[in-house]
């Protein structure tokens, strides 16, 4: 039977203009009558593809579809392939009910060679009917669009009269098998795929699985390594079950919340301090190694060694830095490192020692494509919990707890340990990021304006700030921007930086991601060469101090305290 194309009359929606990582909005936004359409159509329309009309088997018409199980993923599923069916897109792999994690995602866009992949999720923001929704577009190398893409987007949303869809296709997303319609004439075919199978064999390709299960397993030399990995009713359950306990042989006590629900179970389903504080404390009271924590779509990780001894993300990008030779996807060296802007800059110390050349650019993984895409990345991280290689283009939750017990299978060391000793060779850069969540937004503007104007005035440079015992010289003051080394794209007003004379620094910036108000991010990093086993919170407290006198945030946003503390 062939289906039909229909074409209806829409108008744009004010305000869909897509952040940090896609487009992030209240599900109940994305519920409004053509709302989801129009995004889709836009993303559809801005996909750089071979026109499908120019040849009946134009190669490479085709996108991954799939999201992190939150609520309104599945009927979005069929929407998008209903527009696709009618916008002259070949075929669309799907994530059997529409469950795919963000890192499956990038790694089957590469894996298949499509032309890109539409990803359903809000990340670590809450789900449910109440709560976030989101849409993201990631282009044939397998990463987030680069800004001119997400642009373009948004300016096809704002000039939006009508959509194509083809309303009568229903396609059985619950069951793997290919699927083939005929549309108006023309074929167009659904894959839907088991979510799990191309990440795994992937992961194979990378880690030397049976060492990692003799450590788990344990040995003659050694008792078993105790984990504990929480999905947080994300979409990482799927995946945690059969690589940690099909593959890895561990218990199916040392695994949990691995069912993935379209509300995470009521959970903030991101792995901090704060949001993962149930795990925090089951290791910290248990007999565990390591703990780890993944977010709602599974690029992020948070690492804890016994009694919840924590590893902060800056410092797990370092370590894994150090230690690259105890993953075999690195028996040939490494191409470099990155990390973006507000992150501690405790790896730039090991790029230096093993003569890598380090990279900085702008919070948001889209700008670490380009370099891996050209050669010159193979690792790097964010402070936000992302920590990432070339082995896609997105960070990896589960990459990267691979990738500590990798480490520890090679070491014989313990997370503590393995902490301890990089820093007693390196010296410690202290890292704290405040947020502060959901405030007015016109106010967080005025504050940002206030202090760009402050912090870049020529008499700030040589100023002394002085907390207790503790006096800093401003060094530099600016709004951080980034010349992408590849294709000279500039990405300016990057957040700001007050940078001092011991390399200390203070970080503003609010966050991109957000779904409603403002959230405001500052950022603290200091180093000391001899003093590494300070408290974080203890060691910055006079940074701090200094930060809040400078921007003026407790007058400005009303706070106190911060929402978060990592
Ligand atoms: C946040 C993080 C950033 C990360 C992004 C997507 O963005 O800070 O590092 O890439 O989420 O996970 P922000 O809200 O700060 O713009
Ligand atoms: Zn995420």
């Amino acid at each position: 039977m062939s289906l039909s194309i229909e074409v209806r009359s829409t108008q744009p929606f004010a305000g869909q203009k897509p952040g940090t990582s896609g487009l992030r909005k209240k599900v109940r936004e994305f519920m409004q009558p053509g709302y989801t359409e129009n995004f889709v159509q836009s993303i559809v329309g801005a996909c750089p593809r071979p026109q499908a009309s120019a040849s009946a088997s134009a190669p490479g018409s085709c996108l991954v579809v799939g999201g992190d199980g939150r609520f309104l993923c599945a009927p979005v599923v069929h929407t998008i392939v209903r527009i696709c069916a009618a916008n002259g897109i070949e075929k669309l792999l799907v994530g059997q009910n529409g469950i795919l994690s963000t890192p499956a995602v990038s790694c089957l866009i590469r894996a298949h060679n499509t032309l890109g992949g539409i990803v359903l999720t809000a990340s670590h923001n809450p789900g449910g009917i109440d709560n976030d929704f989101g849409i993201k577009f990631n282009c044939a190398n397998g990463g987030p669009a680069p800004d001119q893409m997400t642009d373009e987007i948004y300016n096809l949303t704002t000039k939006i009269t009508q959509y194509k869809i083809v309303p009568d296709l229903v396609c059985p997303i619950d069951k793997v098998g290919q699927y083939t319609f005929d549309i108006q004439g023309k074929k167009f075919e659904v894959e839907v795929v088991d979510p799990v199978e191309g990440y795994v064999t992937l992961m194979k390709s990378i880690f030397e699985f049976d060492r990692i299960k003799s450590l788990i397993c344990g040995s003659p030399q050694r008792k078993p390594f105790n984990v504990l990995i929480d999905s947080m009713n994300g979409v990482t359950g799927p995946y945690v079950k059969r690589i940690f306990v099909d593959e890895l042989g561990a218990s199916l006590e040392s695994i949990t919340r691995t069912v993935p629900l379209e509300d995470f179970g009521g959970a903030h389903p991101d792995p901090n301090l704060t949001y993962a504080a149930d795990l925090v404390n089951t290791v910290k009271n248990g007999d565990y190694d390591l703990g780890a924590a993944f977010d709602g779509d599974g690029d992020r990780n948070m690492i804890l060694g016994r009694n919840s001894f924590f590893v902060t993300p800056s410092d797990s990008l370092a370590v894994l830095a150090d230690n690259l030779n105890c993953i075999p996807y690195f028996k040939n060296g490494a191409n470099g490192f990155a990390r973006s802007m507000p992150t501690g800059s405790a790896v730039d110390r090991v790029a230096e020692k093993l003569k890598q050349t380090m990279y900085e650019v702008p919070t948001g993984w889209k700008y670490f494509g380009n370099l891996m895409d050209a050669n010159k990345l193979s690792l790097c991280g964010e402070e936000s919990f992302g920590t990432g290689s070339d082995h896609i283009r997105e960070k990896d939750g589960i990459w990267a707890c691979l990738s500590w017990l990798s480490i520890i299978a090679n070491t014989g060391k313990s997370v503590e340990e393995v902490l301890n000793n990089h820093w007693n060779k390196y010296g410690r850069n202290y890292f704290t990021r405040y947020d502060y969540e959901d405030c007015a937004a016109d106010v967080c503007n005025q504050m940002m304006d206030y202090v760009e104007k402050k912090i870049t005035d020529p008499s700030f440079v040589g100023k002394d700030f002085t907390f207790g015992s503790k006096t800093y010289r401003v060094k530099l003051g600016d709004n951080f921007s980034y010349v992408d080394p590849i294709d000279k794209s500039v990405a300016t007003k990057q957040g700001l930086r007050i940078i001092f004379e011991d390399g200390s620094r203070i970080i503003l910036r609010l966050s991109g991601t957000g779904s409603s108000g403002a959230t405001v991010r500052l950022y603290i990093d200091s180093y000391e060469a001899v003093d590494v086993t300070g408290d974080a919170q203890v060691m910055l407290k006079p940074l701090i101090e200094v930060a809040l006198q400078i921007s003026d945030l407790k007058k400005y946003t009303g706070r106190d305290q911060p929402t978060v503390i990592t």
